[in-house]
């Protein structure tokens, strides 16, 4: 198991290499694909004494060789890595960020484009496989045009809550309507995004697009319960990541059925009645948070019956039985 996970991690890396460069890349920036980074770069507002690699881009060198840009054999600009740039502005409708149509990887993460929309022009980056910007400060609904990024393979738009930042919003696109055509999606993170959907919406959205969904974070998205059981269409779940939401439901006996899945988190979110024992088998688990939890009971397995499990997180919740002598050193 440990082999399979690590290969699982494997693969996540090699989508991340994509985007953040690690091997030297000889190509030669094109003329015009310099250009439309440095008006990009002067377009942007951004604090130079925080920013390690904009601050950087100087007109004389190749741009492939700039910070935080990733080229193709042909000098096409592929890769773009501004994540945690300070960046707070100035990418509207007409940015040249939208004219590199060469881009496959996006990392905009961590700025503070405050009480700014995303734009829709985002829907022109087709070639687009890897799309964050989790924490970047933008707010109000999801535009529509990000389903025209068919070859999406990551999507992260999550964001932590900070108090007086508004959330995004997904309701006109509604969840299913912004999935229907991101099929290749194996990773989608949508914390703190406003979806308010119930079960069976949030659930069939999801398990009707998606079928190779690797992890699903939709942590804090004023979720309603009860837990679809058509998300056990997902066979390739990994990581389940669904706390800070309201089911006021039992966790749902299919969970255990799960045969790929290393983390499974669903605290503080009204869950009750009895916690199917059957999930502590699960070969694969690594992780359990069932924290905050007030109305959720269970009973600890025998230790023959745990799988893999490493971290197990039960804190105001009602478990209650015999701790197992064994247990106890599991629990870190
Ligand atoms: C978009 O930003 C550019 C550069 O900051 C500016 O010149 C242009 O007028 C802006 N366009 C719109 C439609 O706001
Ligand atoms: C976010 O960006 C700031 C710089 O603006 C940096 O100091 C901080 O470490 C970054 N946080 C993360 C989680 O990357
Ligand atoms: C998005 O970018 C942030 C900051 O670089 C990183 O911490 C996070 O893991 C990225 N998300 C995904 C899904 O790669
Ligand atoms: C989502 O939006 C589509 C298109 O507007 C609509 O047909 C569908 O009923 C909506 N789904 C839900 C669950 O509201
Ligand atoms: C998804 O693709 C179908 C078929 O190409 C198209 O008719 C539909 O409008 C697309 N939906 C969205 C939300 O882009
Ligand atoms: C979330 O969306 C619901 C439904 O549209 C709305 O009533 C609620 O005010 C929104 N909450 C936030 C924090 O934006
Ligand atoms: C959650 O969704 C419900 C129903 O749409 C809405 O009334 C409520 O305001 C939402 N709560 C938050 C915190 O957004
Ligand atoms: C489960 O994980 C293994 C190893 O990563 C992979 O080969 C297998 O295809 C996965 N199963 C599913 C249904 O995705
Ligand atoms: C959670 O949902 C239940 C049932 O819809 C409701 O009674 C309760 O007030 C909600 N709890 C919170 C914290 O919103």
């Amino acid at each position: 198991m440990r082999i399979i996970f690590i290969a699982w991690l494997f693969s996540i890396t090699i989508l991340t290499i994509l985007c953040i460069k690690t091997i030297p890349v000889y190509s030669q920036c094109l003329e015009d694909q310099k250009s439309l980074l440095l008006q990009l770069k002067n377009s942007l507002k951004f604090n130079p004494a925080i920013s390690v690699r904009l601050v950087n881009w100087t007109p004389i060198n190749d741009c492939c060789g700039w910070k935080g840009v990733t080229c193709d054999q042909a000098g096409h600009v592929t890769g773009l890595d501004l994540n945690s740039e300070s960046i707070s502005g100035g990418v509207n409708q007409s940015s040249s960020l939208f004219r590199l149509q060469f881009l496959e990887c996006l990392n905009l993460a961590n700025n503070s484009f405050i009480f700014t929309q995303i734009p829709s022009s985002f829907g022109s980056l087709t070639s687009l496989k890897y799309l964050n910007l989790s924490n970047a400060g933008f707010s109000g609904q999801i535009p529509i045009e990000l389903s025209l990024m068919t070859r999406l393979v990551t999507l992260d738009l999550s964001t932590l809550y900070f108090p007086g930042i508004q959330s995004l919003q997904l309701h006109n696109p509604n969840l299913s309507t912004l999935l229907q055509n991101l099929t290749g999606l194996t990773e989608l993170c949508l914390d703190g995004v406003n979806i308010s959907a119930k079960g069976s919406e949030w659930c069939q959205a999801i398990s009707s697009s998606l079928p190779n969904l690797r992890v699903l974070s939709l942590s804090n998205c004023n979720l309603s319960g009860p837990i679809d059981y058509s998300l056990l269409k997902l066979q390739s779940l990994s990581e389940i990541h669904l706390g800070s939401n309201n089911y006021s439901a039992p966790v749902p006996k299919f969970f255990a059925n799960f045969r790929n899945l290393t983390v499974l988190s669903l605290s503080s979110s009204n869950l009750k009645g009895q916690f199917p024992e059957k999930i502590f088998q699960i070969p694969t688990l690594q992780t359990l948070d069932l924290t905050n939890n007030g109305l959720l009971d269970g009973s600890l397995p025998e230790v023959g019956q745990i799988g893999s499990l490493q971290r197990l997180l039960l804190s105001n919740t009602i478990f209650s039985g015999k701790l197992p002598n064994s247990i106890v050193m599991l629990i870190r």
